[in-house]
């Protein structure tokens, strides 16, 4: 190509993107933190490139442990004491209501682009009407299964959590009296932090068991139905799901299902692209479906899970950083995250993209499901969810780990819970 014909290109390329996300006085150096699954921290670069090119400013993610919950406890000492050398958070769909105070209003800067969003997720991250984060991708799990396994055994994919289990314990046995002695039926999130809670809230919800607490902030959790998941659920445990599992995150049951040793996994969107890689052992030998319910009649249940964006208060570089907040929520940015990791977009049109739908078919086939999808009780609970869940996933892990039945367990938790409540959450 003529040499100045390519840099009359790129100077226009780079003024749209300037009246886009502005013009920096000086370049700035950003520092956004960020929990990281997958291939986030090796897209990272890759995904900001593009507005770095733009702007003249450059941005550094500093990776933070993957567990959510290990995220929230730093995030909040950061935020208390004010730190000023970072500049973004990347922030679960469950911190708005209680880091609202740490974070810039981007009501404003985002009334074209918020629009554009489903208009729940946006509602998910205002606080007293105060937009505190911008989304960049949502969540909502899936049930993973081996096509050529469930075929080879005669098997279709399960409707019910008893039907999982039941097919789940035949091809491990039949395979496993084949040879292969590390195949195990199901893995999942059974450590004691928050993605238990995800995990646990569908076992509870698809039984009927209700969401812990509900949306009028009424503590519902001391119920059969509730008691009668959490016994199927321990009744997995060093049957047809190793042990290990109660210290399972996303990543260890990733790590058993890609190398081909699981039938089944509980996981979110981001497994579907990674475990289609060149690298994976299961490449093209698995598919997607929605999670099993309790009983015929009852309805599956997804927890709702995403990730935002939110600009510190105390951030001495706020308008580099509202910029980059606005380029990574917008839809250059998250349709590159789709289709490099498969993250569900929050805004809506993307869910039409072709390119994504070729790159990442779970995509448009996951867009009902989200849309349904079971929110954990974080605006009624407020400033205390964290605590809620807590507890919440504590009595979880007690039971599956055989301390105390679910009954006796599911009984003091809701008298802890009353106690967090106290006169109103
Ligand atoms: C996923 C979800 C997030 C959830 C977490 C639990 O990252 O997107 O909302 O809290 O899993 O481990």
């Amino acid at each position: 190509m003529n040499i100045m014909k390519g840099r009359a290109l790129r100077a226009t390329a780079t003024a749209a993107m300037l009246a886009v996300f502005g013009a920096p006085v000086v370049a700035e150096e950003l520092f956004y933190v960020s929990g990281a699954v997958g291939n986030a921290v090796e897209n990272f670069k890759t995904l900001v490139k593009p507005w770095e090119e733009a702007t003249g400013n450059t941005v550094t993610l500093v990776p933070m442990p993957a567990s959510t919950t290990d995220q929230f406890g730093q995030y909040r000492l950061w935020l208390a004491a004010g730190a000023t050398d970072i500049d973004l958070y990347q922030t679960d769909v469950i911190w708005a209501p209680q880091l609202a105070d740490h974070f810039v209003d981007l009501t404003e800067v985002a009334k074209d682009l918020a629009p554009t969003h489903f208009p729940s997720i946006i509602q998910s991250q205002t606080v007293n009407g105060k937009l505190v984060a911008l989304p960049i991708f949502t969540d909502a799990p899936a049930l993973y299964y081996r096509t050529d396994l469930l075929e080879k055994h005669g098997k279709t994919p399960p409707k019910t959590w008893a039907e999982l289990a039941e097919t789940a314990k035949f091809i491990q046995d039949a395979e496993r009296a084949e040879g292969a002695a590390d195949l195990w039926g199901f893995v999942w999130q059974g450590n004691a932090y928050e993605g238990l809670t995800c995990n646990a809230l569908e076992w509870v919800k698809s039984f009927g068991g209700g969401q812990i607490v509900e949306p009028d902030g009424t503590i519902s959790i001391n119920n059969e139905n509730a008691v009668a998941a959490l016994e199927a659920a321990k009744s997995w445990v060093g049957t047809i799901s190793p042990d290990g599992v109660l210290a399972y995150q996303e990543e260890e049951a990733r790590g058993v299902w890609q190398t081909g040793n699981a039938v089944f996994m509980r996981n979110w969107p981001y497994a579907y692209g990674l475990g289609n890689g060149d690298d994976s052992a299961v490449k093209g030998k698995f598919a997607v479906t929605t999670l099993p319910v309790g009983k015929e009649g009852d309805t599956s249940a997804a927890t709702l899970g995403g990730w935002n964006v939110a600009v510190s208060k105390y951030s001495t570089k706020q308008e580099a950083a509202i910029s980059l907040a606005m380029y990574l929520a917008g839809p250059e940015a998250q349709k590159q995250r789709a289709i490099a990791e498969s993250n569900l977009p929050t805004i809506i049109a993307l869910y039409d993209d072709a390119d994504i739908a070729a790159a990442q078919p779970i995509i448009p086939q996951w867009k009902d499901v989200f849309l349904n999808a079971v929110p954990r009780p974080s605006a009624p609970t407020l400033g205390k969810y964290n605590e809620v869940s807590a507890k919440f996933w504590s009595a979880v892990h007690n039971t599956l780990s055989g301390q105390g039945s679910a009954a006796e367990n599911l009984e003091l938790l809701e008298v802890e819970l009353t106690d967090i409540k106290g006169s109103a959450w």
